[in-house]
């Protein structure tokens, strides 16, 4: 769902609204952060809508949800499986469904209406609904878990990460079954899952536009299904289910090569359909030993890193469909036991093609040899139509650049060789490809084998990534940033796949969780990562260690020594406790962090009885790719790197702290207590060891400054001079940042935090190298991972390790959303609840306009300077309430709301005598003021 057409609506009526409607209205109803899920394994959902007015001041007061058991009765104002009554309360988010006791399966169709400020009743919102999902595992019976026997047999890619048993990903297995249906059928639900990547087909025709499901988790202890309505794909005689099975994240290289699976590299499908028959009978079809199997179909190869090989000469037309001979398939091999992992209804958005993005160039690179530009670095598929001769085979190597000799550049792919898809044409006539199990991170494509010159128009980007929907938009008068920004939101899409990954191109993928810290705040503004997040959360926890440390990624890839290694990294291992409260400071999700409160505090109980005396002692990655591992000559010769003890006991203070913050939002005062202790006396350690009474941190880094001003470890006297050592440290560094993935946002929130707000804008303007403005000037579409990637005159960064598709030094963006756009959130009131409203202008910016539709509604920040006079309109949804702080440059003499004096604007209050400091209660603003 795209938020931003209804945004834009919204904002123009109230900036208009010449006729004033003041009733509320009421969008957006959500069921447990999903748009009418269809399997919710939650038993007590928790719902949520949005209130829409065109009033100042306008507010919910009470609410009344209906939930019934068919549409007809919820029609009729019958809410028989939960009718809240009149419930005076402002909440309009995670109100939890308090009816009847929900079963498996069971639909549910809903309403809200809610009481205004004056009293007055809403009329009902639209209907919605959610469905229940499979509650309990005997709700799978009798299906069981089916393979084909030859591909249990073949050896898989990579078994390990230095054993590679094969060059060759697997070939996707296929499974069939042909039923008829016994009566006339009301509805039929799909219920699918397997271990590797399924595409689900009846009749000929696929269930979904899903790909890549089910997604990645921790599979050891947990795999999602999909429910899917496919009751019109069906007919009464002669029906055909078709499904092909790639290794996905489960069976593929860094798949799980443990239990339940005891080799892990086998491909198999759990599969139900429920046939609902119009006499009130259901019929059944599950996955079972009736099903045939076979490998020998046209997809000869396929996995995510690698690619995939498709020789359509082997296609077996009709296959998923009716009256296919499927003599010389096997019988498939039924796996008796359901295994111990637990079976869970997707919790989040499907992963999907997004988008289609049309190429912009292609070019006879050398004789037969071809390279098209898809204009930018995206992560997904090109689909290709081909034409030539039966047996014509076309290679697509996909990569990120172009190297010297304008050949692609694949070195830095490592083990995921070219991205490579291979086409095998089956006739003489025109063919279109498009691949099944892979994605590719790229933005070139080399390829050969073309019988005829391709052209531009043979050749279609198809984006692939977790669809989330849309929330963030940004645009400013400074073109620099507006394309910075344009990256860092391409770049987050493109490392959406279930997880936050690292990349999206080479044999890595994964879902680093120092990454996913780093950049989860950007992310949330540009997308709604709620559910996305809550998902993760589960990996995150199902990977804890028993003593309570967090793994560096997750879920885990079968690295071999994972239980003994890869933990407890500083500021990765700490995203166990950053990222479940980044998610409740923005949506206000409570449950979520009940849920996880206890897995957080047994994280810090770890490093608290580790390290006694309060420091952290040593690390292991310290502030990632800070300038200390550029390789270039001329660079200002200082060790810039911070410390890794100074490093690793910030992150252990910071984590005390937010635990502590976390116990006191769910009334544990003792246990708040406990932790706050424990992080002032982390502090104290830290200043002690760390700390002169000038402010000067040991080792005098950027980011040693920057993350003890941003986790407060420092005693207020002492945080302004720390505040001019960096920007000391960074004039040291010929006025460029020195930082890593860890220090470099927080450097940026820090400078605007101590009043060198115009110096963080000059960094962010800067064009040359280090700079996000040095990547743009070399045609970066995307961020990179390195400051130093690609530099002109010394080339490539090492290939071992240099992605140009990273999100971590993206996490910028949040720096701009929240003080360039202005738009932030209360710690004291999550959710958006109360809003914070503080752009602040710098430089030469003379307008920025932004709205983010936040978990309330849409919020807009839009400010100019125009002609010396500061114009900012906002608007914030009904029952929220902001402080406005106009930028310090206006003279408060000159301030006007919609042209009158503040004191007689409705909804307008000055706060504490600060005269460009004010309250305002929802609804639509615009402010003036001269500037001094
Ligand atoms: C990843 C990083 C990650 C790091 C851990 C790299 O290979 O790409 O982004 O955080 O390893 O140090």
């Amino acid at each position: 769902m795209n938020y931003g057409a209804i945004t834009l609506v919204l904002f123009s009526v109230m900036v208009s609204s010449a006729a004033e409607d003041p009733s509320l209205r009421l969008e957006n109803l959500r069921c447990e952060y999903l748009v009418n899920p269809s399997a919710v394994d939650e038993k007590q959902p928790r719902l949520s809508w949005e209130l829409r007015s065109e009033e100042r001041g306008q507010k919910q007061t009470a609410y009344q949800v209906l939930v019934a058991s068919t549409p007809e009765k919820l029609a009729s104002n019958g809410g028989d499986l939960w009718d809240s009554g009149r419930i005076a309360a402002t909440q309009s988010a995670h109100v939890i469904y308090r009816g009847r006791e929900l079963t498996s399966r069971q639909r549910c169709y809903w309403k809200v209406r809610v009481w205004d400020g004056h009293g007055k009743a809403s009329d009902w919102s639209a209907p919605a609904s959610w469905t229940m999902g499979l509650l309990r595992r005997e709700d799978w019976d009798p299906a069981r878990w089916i393979s084909d026997p030859d591909d249990r047999e073949a050896p898989a890619w990579g078994r390990q990460e230095r054993e590679r048993a094969t060059s060759e990903p697997k070939a996707a297995v296929m499974l069939r079954k042909e039923f008829d249906i016994e009566r006339p059928l009301r509805r039929a639900t799909l219920y699918v899952t397997a271990r590797g990547n399924y595409e689900v087909r009846i009749n000929g025709e696929r269930v979904s536009d899903e790909v890549l499901a089910p997604e990645w988790t921790e599979f050891e202890y947990r795999i999602q299904y999909r429910a899917h309505d496919v009751t019109n794909l069906l007919r009464q005689d002669g029906n055909a289910i078709g499904v092909l099975l790639g290794e996905g994240w489960y069976a593929g290289w860094y798949g799980s090569p443990r239990p339940p699976n005891p080799t892990g590299h086998f491909m198999e499908l759990l599969l139900r359909l429920e046939i609902e028959l119009e006499d009130g009978a259901t019929q059944t079809i599950v996955t079972d030993g009736t099903w045939k199997s076979t490998i020998d179909g046209p997809i000869t190869s396929t996995g995510h890193y690698v690619g995939e090989i498709y020789d359509a000469r082997k296609e077996m037309r009709g296959w998923d469909t009716p009256g296919f001979d499927a003599s010389a398939w096997n019988d498939v091999v039924v796996n008796e036991a359901l295994g111990d992992q637990a079976i869970v209804a997707q919790p989040n958005d499907p992963i999907r093609i997004t988008e289609t993005v049309a190429p912009i160039g292609l070019r006879e690179h050398a004789p037969g040899v071809y390279i098209l530009d898809m204009g930018q670095n995206m992560s997904g598929q090109v689909r290709v139509r081909v034409r030539g001769p039966a047996g014509t085979r076309i290679h697509l190597h996909h990569g990120e650049r172009l190297d010297d000799e304008g050949s692609v550049y694949t070195r830095n792919l490592r083990h995921a060789e070219n991205q490579r898809n291979i086409y095998i044409k089956d006739t003489d006539d025109e063919e279109v490809y498009q691949p099944h199990f892979t994605y590719q991170g790229f933005r070139y494509v080399q390829m050969t084998g073309f019988a005829d010159e391709p052209t531009l128009d043979d050749f279609v980007g198809l984006r692939i990534h977790s669809d989330a929907p849309r929330v963030g938009w940004f645009e400013s008068s400074n073109s620099l940033i507006n394309q910075l920004m344009e990256n860092i939101h391409r770049t987050q899409t493109n490392n959406m796949h279930s997880v936050i990954t690292d990349c999206p191109q080479r044999n890595e993928r994964f879902g680093w969780l120092g990454d996913g810290q780093i950049f989860s705040q950007t992310s949330i503004y540009f997308h709604d990562m709620a559910a996305f997040y809550t998902k993760w959360l589960c990996d995150i926890r199902d990977n804890q260690k028993p003593d309570g440390r967090y793994t560096e990624f997750s879920p885990r890839a079968s690295f071999r020594h994972m239980d003994t290694w890869r933990t407890a990294a500083s500021g990765w291992a700490d995203a166990g406790v950053i990222l479940p409260w980044r998610v409740y400071q923005n949506y206000g999700d409570k449950r979520l962090l009940e849920r996880h409160y206890d897995s957080a505090k047994r994280y810090v109980d770890f490093l608290d009885r580790t390290f006694p005396d309060r420091i952290k002692r040593g690390d292991k990655y310290g502030d990632w790719v800070n300038g200390d591992t550029v390789r270039l000559a001329g660079k200002p010769n200082v060790p810039v790197g911070v410390p890794k003890d100074v490093y690793a006991t910030a992150f252990f203070a910071h984590s005390t702290d937010l635990v502590s913050r976390m116990a006191r939002v769910l009334g544990r005062d003792n246990e708040a207590q406990h932790y706050e202790t424990l992080f002032r006396e982390i502090a104290e350690a830290y200043n002690r060891e760390f700390v002169d009474e000038d402010g000067r941190i040991q080792g005098d880094t950027q980011a040693g400054y920057a993350l003890a001003l941003q986790f407060d470890l420092l005693p207020e006297s002492i945080q302004p001079r720390a505040a001019a050592h960096l920007v000391e440290a960074i004039v040291k560094y010929n006025g460029h940042l020195s930082t890593g993935i860890q220090g470099t946002f927080r450097a940026m929130h820090a400078l605007t935090r101590y009043d060198f707000h115009d110096e963080a804008y000059r960094l962010i303007n800067l064009r040359e190298f280090p700079s996000w403005g040095y990547m743009i000037e070399q045609g970066a579409t995307s961020i990179w991972e390195r400051w130093d990637g690609y530099v002109a005159g010394r080339g490539f960064a090492t290939p071992t390790m240099n992605s140009f598709n990273h999100p971590a030094f993206g996490a910028v963006g949040e720096w701009v959303w929240q003080h360039l756009a202005g738009i932030g959130f209360d710690e004291a009131s999550p959710g958006y609840e109360h809003i914070v409203l503080r752009p602040l202008p710098a430089g030469d910016l003379t307008w920025v306009k932004a709205r983010y539709h936040s978990i309330r509604g849409p919020i807009v920040s839009e400010w100019s300077i125009d002609d010396g006079r500061l114009t900012y309109r906002v608007s914030i949804p009904p029952g929220t309430t902001a402080t406005v702080y106009l930028p310090p440059i206006v003279d408060v003499q000159t301030i006007r709301e919609s042209g009158q004096p503040v004191a007689d604007a409705i909804g307008v209050t000055a706060l504490n005598g600060d005269e460009s400091v004010f309250h305002i209660d929802s609804g639509a603003y615009t402010f003036t003021a001269d500037v001094r």
